[in-house]
């Protein structure tokens, strides 16, 4: 085997009726779900449709139902060999605490450093590519806290192409963002996905969505619709998901 880009022919996430539920609320059922590799793939649906809950069954961080494989390992298996980086949707961060942009973006490569912690040169090279490529350069040196929602959601996703992994997780990447952030993340996604990397993005809405992505999941508690763009958003089946109905919890 000499590509690295071997994961190309793989499933980037396969899952296997999955379901989450939070005590007597069920967020999601039976799931069953490939995500091809070295593309952008949309989660599409109306608040409260599951979508965060996907992702965080997907990265077992809640407890679920099924079965799921990332890269053809467990998620644990595959966030200890550094193979996923995520963008929660909200950040649970003390805006106070006094740390810079740069700080926030250095932790991104911290499964790659001793214990210590003590960047290197590739660790350095890494953080400024990420902070140049998401235009907070900057912005390096400013606390966190001081800092706009969209320059702080840039810096959060300059934190995870920081770590450099083979596929990215963001959720709501664009919510509360002006357009030139939502530019520039929509630009350095296709140029991960053109280098081979696998992106999977929750989308809250459907401007924009159709253009950004090559597969789009639609999801109401359970998966809708999946493939093409074209064929999953049209307007029939985006009325069945964003439509009046028992899941819908927004006007
Ligand atoms: N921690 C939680 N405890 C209880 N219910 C939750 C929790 N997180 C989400 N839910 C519920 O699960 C459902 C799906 O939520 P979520 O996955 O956040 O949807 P989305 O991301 O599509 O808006 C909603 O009904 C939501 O209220
Ligand atoms: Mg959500």
């Amino acid at each position: 085997m000499t590509a690295a880009r071997q994961h190309t022919t793989t499933d980037a996430i396969a899952t296997e009726r999955l379901g989450v539920r939070y005590g007597e609320v069920r967020a999601l059922a039976d799931v069953t779900v490939r995500i091809r590799a070295g593309e952008i793939t949309g989660l599409v649906g109306v608040n409260g449709s599951g979508k965060s809950s996907m992702l965080a069954a997907v990265l077992e961080r809640v407890p679920h139902e099924g079965t799921v494989r990332i890269l053809g390992r467990t998620p644990k298996e595959a966030r200890r060999a550094g193979l996923v980086a995520s963008v929660p949707q909200a950040e649970s961060v003390d805006w106070d605490f006094p740390v810079t942009v740069r700080d926030v973006v250095t932790t991104g490569r911290y499964g790659r450093m001793g214990m210590l912690r003590i960047p290197r040169a590739a660790d350095r090279a890494a953080v400024d590519e990420a902070l140049h490529l998401l235009r907070i350069d900057d912005l390096a040196d400013r606390p966190i806290g001081e800092l706009s929602g969209g320059q702080r959601k840039r810096a959060f996703v300059a934190r995870a192409i920081a770590q450099d992994a083979e596929l990215l997780l963001l959720d709501e990447p664009f919510a509360g963002v002006d357009r030139t952030s939502e530019a520039q993340i929509t630009e350095v996604l296709r140029s991960l996905r053109d280098r081979g990397r696998t992106v999977v993005i929750v989308h809250h809405d459907l401007s924009g969505v159709a253009e950004l992505v090559d597969t789009a999941l639609l999801l109401r508690g359970r998966l809708l619709h999946h493939g093409p763009p074209d064929v999953v958003l049209t307007p029939e089946r985006i009325a069945e998901a964003f439509g009046a109905g028992t899941t819908r919890e927004e006007a």
